[in-house]
């Protein structure tokens, strides 16, 4: 891989994975994802998380070769999860003379992953204890639910650098090109997106350091414009819409709910929308419709009524909604029935309970395929969404 500069003493180790079916046994990742490793050089040679089963090897060779034949003196654990920490054990076999530095949760979850012994090697921090390593001091934030129980972010004092843990994270390997906002919006929201409020937290605790450099555990390190980054994820985390627009989705058996979709799609342009987004549930990526549905301010939803209930890709959708704390927003309904359609008063239900969600009372209720009075329907909901 091409070298990644972070500074002269901080060193990129990690490596990209573009062979991985599903990041975290769901999520498509097109692009491959990158799990990032550093290294900081100094009278203490200390290695900032370790990567994936998968890139174990990769990640090694590149260890060995920053090191230049020195040895490890600390490996910081910011977080558990397995694509960052399921070399911890190699680690400490490699280099027994190596302390590890985590929390008290950082610990009980190593003793889950892994049968280690950690006596006399463990460095327990808590909120705002330092550790120096030479010319670099490390300061410790505790970020529980950013996105595991035990996440804490690392500040550098001398150079300034954040390593961020998942914070500022984004879907991609390194050595692909493609814009930031996309793909990190998509992993913020299907992976972190119901921590929000633990996002401000760490947000507010961010604000008080001079940060001049973001290493996060993925994507690439943020060295310029750290403020457009900062912003998104205060828009992100506060659930506040980052555009104006509408994510129109629907769930359709045969085409008739998609027909109808797509028409009130194009009633939303005609009535002025800024942005109209359709996505068809069974058959579009649903991280994508994750995403899209927090990014803009309202959303409708279509879709037929099967087995007596929502048709199972619109209550899918509406799972991973509810889960990610979708609220803030302004929703219309359509639903589709042959016989007996009640789509629309479960998706209704679902929307009732989640936060500060406004529901239109024009619900448009199509029988088989849309006819003239389904259309003057949704003119009536769309002038509804709209206001
Ligand atoms: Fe990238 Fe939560 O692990």
């Amino acid at each position: 891989m091409k070298e990644i500069k972070i500074t002269d003493t901080i060193k990129y180790i990690g490596a990209n994975d573009k062979t991985l079916d599903l990041f975290e046994s769901q999520y498509v990742i097109p692009n491959g994802v990158s799990y990032n490793s550093y290294v900081i050089l100094d009278e203490k040679v200390t290695v900032m998380d370790t990567v994936d089963a998968r890139a174990t090897e990769e990640w090694l060779a590149n260890l060995e070769n920053v090191l230049d034949g020195r040895t490890v003196d600390y490996l910081v654990v910011s977080h558990m999860e397995p694509d960052h920490a399921a070399n911890v054990q190699r680690l400490i076999e490699k280099y027994p003379n190596m302390q590890v530095v985590g929390n008290v949760k950082t610990f009980n979850m190593i003793s889950q992953f892994f049968a280690v012994d950690l006596e006399g090697k463990k460095v327990v921090v808590k909120e705002g204890d330092t550790l120096n390593i030479g010319s670099h001091t490390l300061q410790f934030f505790m970020a529980p639910m950013v996105h595991w129980p035990e996440v804490m972010v690392t500040y550098e004092q001398s150079e300034k650098v954040l390593f961020s843990a998942d914070g500022f994270g984004k879907f991609g390997a390194l050595d692909v090109e493609d814009e930031w906002t996309c793909e990190a919006r998509r992993y913020y929201f299907n992976i972190v997106g119901k921590y929000g409020v633990q996002v401000q937290n760490l947000l507010k605790k961010a604000a008080t350091l001079d940060i001049q450099i973001i290493c996060p555990l993925h994507g690439p390190v943020l060295k310029e414009d750290l403020a457009y980054y900062i912003e998104k994820y205060n828009i992100w985390s506060s659930y506040n819409p980052e555009d104006e627009g509408v994510l129109v989705v629907y769930a359709s058996i045969h085409g008739n709910t998609g027909t109808a979709a797509k028409k009130m799609a194009e009633i939303l342009r005609e009535k002025g929308a800024k942005e109209v987004v359709v996505m068809d549930l069974a058959r579009d990526d649903m991280s994508e419709a994750i995403e899209e549905a927090f990014r803009y301010d309202k959303l409708v939803v279509a879709s037929a009524t099967y087995d007596n209930g929502v048709f199972p890709c619109m209550e899918d959708f509406l799972a991973h909604l509810k889960a990610k704390n979708y609220q803030k927003r302004k929703v219309a309904l359509i639903e589709n029935g042959s016989w007996a359609p009640t789509a629309a008063k479960q998706m209704k239900a679902v929307f009732e309970g989640m936060k500060a969600v406004e529901i239109c009372d024009s619900v448009v209720t199509i029988k088989s395929v849309m006819n003239e009075d389904n259309i003057r329907s949704m003119e009536k909901a769309a002038d509804e969404l709209m206001v």
